[in-house]
């Protein structure tokens, strides 16, 4: 069953109480102070979601990225821990997400928002703007941010290549390469405010 924890970010535990040595090292490199809140409160919601479910400390967890960008390694107790996660923050918010049924899942929170005409052109393919108000297209990028993030690739791969119309993901190009190495699971997109004025995305492959 798909589990979520969400973090207001303005009330955090110290860093010390929640990473480990190793993450603690990562987490003072981080220059900018939003980026370690942000960093800390995932691995703050992502913690306490496998601690329940798992039953081990804070400490016991690992999660770090190798080169420091892109999708996040998890160990337990130093070995690949093999369960479906995946992380998201916005504004003030981290929410961390385990499918301990699926193989794969990626999540996005995004703010409602007015958004540019550039940005609209840029990141959506003409046949996902289905409708061009805020909630849909907010909608639209959860959508797509959680599918990249299922997929393992983030927004390396060109935003036309992966595609959200009508509900349902298409892939192109790379993105269609990465799909298939996966097998080509099915996606399922579920979508639900989670907090007011936001919108949250869940990518599930089982
Ligand atoms: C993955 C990506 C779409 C996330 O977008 P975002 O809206 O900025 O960030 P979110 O808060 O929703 O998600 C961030 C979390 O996604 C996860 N994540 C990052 N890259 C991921 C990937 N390739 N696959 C799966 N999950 C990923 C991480 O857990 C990250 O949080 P953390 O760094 O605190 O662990 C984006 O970071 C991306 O495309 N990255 C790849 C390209 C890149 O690195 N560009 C450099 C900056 S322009």
């Amino acid at each position: 069953m798909l589990q979520t924890k969400v973090v207001d970010l303005q009330n955090l535990p110290p860093a010390q109480t929640v990473l480990n040595a190793a993450e603690l090292a990562f987490y003072q490199t981080l220059k900018l102070q939003k980026r370690q809140t942000e960093w800390l409160g995932g691995r703050f919601a992502l913690k306490q979601l496998l601690g329940t479910h798992l039953g081990y400390d804070f400490a016991s967890f690992t999660l770090l990225t190798p080169g420091g960008v892109g999708k996040p390694t998890l160990t337990l107790d130093g070995r690949p821990l093999s369960i479906a996660f995946s992380i998201t923050h916005s504004n003030g918010y981290a929410v961390a997400a385990i499918a301990p049924h699926a193989k794969y899942i990626g999540i996005d929170l995004e703010k409602i928002t007015p958004r540019i005409s550039a940005w609209k052109n840029d990141f959506f393919h003409p046949t996902e703007r289905t409708r061009e108000d805020d909630e849909f297209l907010t909608t639209l990028w959860t959508q797509k941010e959680a599918v990249v993030k299922l997929l393992g690739s983030g927004l390396t791969v060109n935003s036309y290549d992966v595609r959200i119309v009508h509900n349902a993901p298409q892939f192109l190009g790379h993105a269609q390469e990465i799909y298939n190495a996966l097998g080509a699971p099915q996606i399922t997109l579920q979508t639900t405010s989670l907090i007011p004025g936001f919108v949250f995305s869940v990518a599930l492959a089982l």
